[in-house]
């Protein structure tokens, strides 16, 4: 259940979750929130903290006795939309809104945080509390700490995202692959422009695309096993520049989306034979780009078990369900490809008008979460820290 010093903190970590809102600031510039997390941070004793890169920021607590160094992660950035709800607390910033809800986990950690500094004299080890910054743009906050070498002392990493999908205070375990892996492609098709009225003459981008994109979609339905979760999506198109001039070349970009590393590592291959195939058929050459994205949130197997005890034992049976493979992204996948690690959805979908999706210019939180959150992180510690 939710405990006192929960309920107590939570005010401060509803208009702290608000404060951020009012102040969203996108990927990589998290200056403000940085600024603000470390005033809040600078006024908790027992905690110590630095800053590894230009914004976000790390905090240190050390219990009074000798153990494991565990990490818990939030992030803090939010996104390139224009928010739409009329609320009191509306991002001031026009073109960034935290509509992923990473408000909330910041807030949530930093309550966690003060809470467990006023209990450092029974913990056995030592928290490192990471403010993340930019979550949402690739190559992402996470593998910049950890070739800043964050993660060199930390045995176990954790982390959390509260999501509209799920009714609120119930938390999400899947144990294996969270999240997608999410790939991006580039394909650039080259013919010959001319004369709408002389094809012959050309060699024609635009049909090439056509025969490239329907070829493309067979990939999944013809060439992955059914059992194997993979998404191609071709997302923006363009060519041309008037209705009778046969262009020179069409550009094709997308994202792809997968779960087993080997379907990560042979879908590229087989895209560009579809495109090599299509071109030479023409006599159309081709730029065939392939960008790694983030890899899949891997939950070690142990840990993944371990915390869906604990939440047991704190919520109770009936707040947790099983979830499947997610497919959108989360760079939170650089922590748990180095460390065992353990990422949990915690619903917060209930409230009216709460269960918009996320990355929606009306995305909303519903802030009873968040004492979820507070009271999850600092069982997590308290727990693990544990003789
Ligand atoms: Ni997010």
């Amino acid at each position: 259940m939710i405990s006192e010093k929960t309920t107590q903190i939570l005010p401060e970590c509803v208009a702290l979750r608000r404060l951020l809102h009012e102040n969203a600031e996108l990927s990589f510039e998290e200056y403000k929130t940085t600024e603000i997390l470390m005033e809040r941070l600078s006024a908790i004793s027992g905690l110590t903290f630095y800053r590894p890169c230009r914004t976000g920021v790390i905090a240190t607590l050390q219990g009074a006795f000798p153990g494991p160094v565990i990490a818990i992660r939030a992030d803090i950035d939010a996104l390139p939309i224009t928010e739409e709800n009329d609320l009191p607390f509306r991002s001031k910033n026009p073109g960034a809104m935290h509509a992923c809800g990473h408000d909330g986990h910041t807030a949530m950690l930093l309550a966690a945080a003060k809470i467990l500094a006023g209990e450092a004299d029974k913990l056995h080890g030592t928290v490192k509390f990471i403010f993340q910054h930019a979550e949402e743009l690739p190559p992402g906050g996470a593998e910049e700490l950890v070739k800043a070498g964050v993660l060199a002392d930390v045995d176990e990493v954790y982390g959390l995202h509260l999501s509209s999908l799920y009714p609120t205070g119930h938390f999400g375990i899947r144990p294996g692959a969270l999240t997608s892996a999410t790939d991006r492609f580039d394909i650039v098709i080259k013919g010959k422009g001319g004369h709408s009225a002389y094809p012959e003459g050309c060699i024609d981008p635009i049909v090439i695309a056509g025969q490239v994109i329907t070829s493309l979609q067979t990939l999944v339905s013809r060439q992955i096993s059914a059992t194997e979760p993979a998404v191609v999506s071709i997302c923006q198109l363009s060519a041309g520049t008037a209705y009778n001039i046969i262009p020179g070349e069409v550009k094709i970009t997308g994202s792809t989306r997968t779960f087993n590393p080997k379907t990560r590592e042979v879908l590229p291959k087989k895209m560009e034979a579809i495109v090599k195939g299509a071109c030479d058929a023409y006599g159309a050459s081709y730029e065939f780009t392939f960008s790694l994205g983030y890899a899949s949130v891997i939950n070690d197997e142990k840990l993944t078990a371990w915390a869906r005890n604990l939440v047991v034992s704190t919520f109770g049976e009936e707040r947790v369900f099983a979830i499947g493979p997610l497919m959108p992204g989360e760079d939170f996948a650089a922590m748990s490809a180095i460390r065992p690690g353990f990422f949990v959805e915690l619903g917060a979908g209930t409230a009216p008008d709460c269960n918009v999706p996320h990355h929606n210019a009306r995305y909303r939180m519903d802030e009873d979460a968040l004492a979820y959150g507070i009271e999850y992180f600092c069982q997590l510690v308290r727990t693990r820290l544990s003789v």
